[in-house]
C-alpha cells in the first residue's frame, strides 16, 4: 500500500547516524562467499544482548548454511516465491521465533514479538558492521514453516532472515536490480515525531 503523496519523504540522512545505520540496507544480491561459523555466532551474540521485557529473552533462532542443505531447503521452501527467487542465493537462512510465554511465570508475554524484533535489529546492525547484508522477510508460509521445522506450540515464527555478503546487483532480474540500486527513502521526521498532543 502506498502512503498518501502529501506525506513528505526524503532520501537524505537528515541527522547524525552511526555508519552501520547509514549503510544497513535490505539487499537481495548475495555473493557466494560462505560465512565463517564465528561470524554467524557473533550475529546471534548481538541478538543475545538485546533488551527484552522482564529480561525474558523470548527469541529463538533456527539457522542453516547452504552446506546443511536439508535444513536450508526446509527454510527456503517456506518462503513466498517472490522471496525464494533471490533468497536462495543467501549463504545463511534463519527463522526467528518468539517464545509466547514468559519462562519465569508462564504468563503470556505480550512483548515477545516486539523483543524478537529488537533482537533482529541488533543482529542486523552487528551484521552491517561485519560487512554483511541481512534481509528480513515476513513473506513466508507460516503453517509450512511450523510443520516442516516441527515448531512446538510454545513458539511462533516472526520473520525469516537471509544473511550473507553483498553480491552484484547484475545477478538479479531487472525489477529487483532496479530496487537494489534505487536510493532508500523514508518519511521525514515531521510525519512521525511529535512535540505536541494529538
Ligand atoms: C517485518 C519485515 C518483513 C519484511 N518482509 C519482506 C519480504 O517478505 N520480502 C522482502 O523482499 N523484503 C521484506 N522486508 C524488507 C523491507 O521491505 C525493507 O526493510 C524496507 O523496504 C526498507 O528497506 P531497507 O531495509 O533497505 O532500509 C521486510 C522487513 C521487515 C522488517
Amino acid at each position: 500500500m502506498q502512503a498518501p503523496s502529501e506525506i513528505q519523504r526524503s532520501t537524505e540522512i537528515a541527522h547524525t547516524l552511526l555508519p552501520e545505520l547509514e549503510k544497513r540496507r535490505s539487499k537481495r544480491a548475495f555473493s557466494d562467499t560462505t560465512m565463517p561459523e564465528e561470524t554467524i555466532r557473533s550475529l546471534f551474540e548481538a541478538a543475545r544482548w538485546a533488551p527484552s521485557s522482564m529480561n525474558s529473552q523470548p527469541w529463538v533462532y533456527v539457522y542453516a548454511t547452504k552446506n546443511q542443505s536439508a535444513l536450508y531447503n526446509t527454510l527456503l521452501n517456506a518462503l513466498n516465491d517472490s522471496n525464494k527467487v533471490w533468497a536462495q542465493h543467501a549463504p545463511v537462512l534463519v527463522a526467528s521465533l518468539a517464545r509466547k510465554n514468559h519462562l519465569s511465570n508462564g504468563a503470556v508475554n505480550g512483548s515477545a514479538r516486539y523483543d524478537v524484533g529488537a533482537a533482529n535489529a541488533l543482529l542486523s546492525v552487528q551484521a552491517t558492521h561485519a560487512g554483511l547484508v541481512v534481509h528480513q522477510m515476513g513473506g513466508y508460509n507460516k503453517q509450512v514453516l511450523i510443520e516442516t521445522l516441527n515448531i512446538p506450540e510454545s513458539l511462533e515464527p516472526v520473520v525469516v532472515l537471509a544473511i550473507g555478503y553483498p553480491g552484484k546487483p547484475e545477478s538479479l532480474n531487472d525489477n529487483l536490480k532496479a530496487r537494489e540500486t534505487a536510493p532508500r527513502e523514508r518519511f521525514t521526521q515531521e510525519f512521525f515525531v511529535h512535540t505536541k498532543t494529538f
